[in-house]
């Protein structure tokens, strides 16, 4: 049975599941580029930037969850497979030659910066079109991007 919330306009509606899902779609590239940047790693900085990117990994997951899960309560259909990711999300290829810290900071912070403008404008769209819920959830998987965006500058120097 649809979910069928009330006091939502239908435009807030289908405009939230897009969004929604073209952020989820861009968080589930930045997910899988973490974990390819966190095996690839060679250097002095092993574990700290092994451990950092795992700790970036986890703390993005969750929010990539609230999204797709969202998409759902608005009754609408989250697509989380990996073709469905290959084909829509806006982040660059991750390279598979690297192997040195820096240029795996590099990278993620590209990345997750692109991550973070993505979800940034979706907060507003999503706003405007009526769903301060959907908003919400954006709104604290942006905040966690910014503070891991951060932690991997800092780490940079
Ligand atoms: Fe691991």
């Amino acid at each position: 049975m649809p979910v069928n919330l009330q006091g939502l306009e239908d435009n807030a509606r289908k405009t939230a599941i897009s969004e929604l899902q073209a952020c989820m779609t861009d968080g589930l590239s930045l997910s899988m580029s973490l974990k390819q940047a966190h095996w690839n790693l060679k250097g002095p900085n092993f574990i700290a930037v092994h451990e950092l990117l795992d700790g970036v990994k986890t703390r993005l997951d969750p929010n990539i969850d609230d999204m797709a899960e969202r998409i759902q309560q608005l009754d609408g259909t989250a697509v989380g497979t990996v073709e469905e990711v290959a084909r829509a999300t806006r982040l660059e290829p991750y390279p598979t030659n690297l192997t040195s810290a820096e240029d795996h900071l590099r990278e993620v912070a590209n990345r997750l910066r692109a991550y973070g403008e993505r979800v940034r404008t979706a907060i507003d769209t999503v706003d405007e079109a009526g769903d301060a819920d959907s908003a919400d959830i954006l709104t604290a998987a942006s905040r966690q991007a910014d503070k891991d965006l951060w932690f991997i500058e800092a780490h940079r120097g």
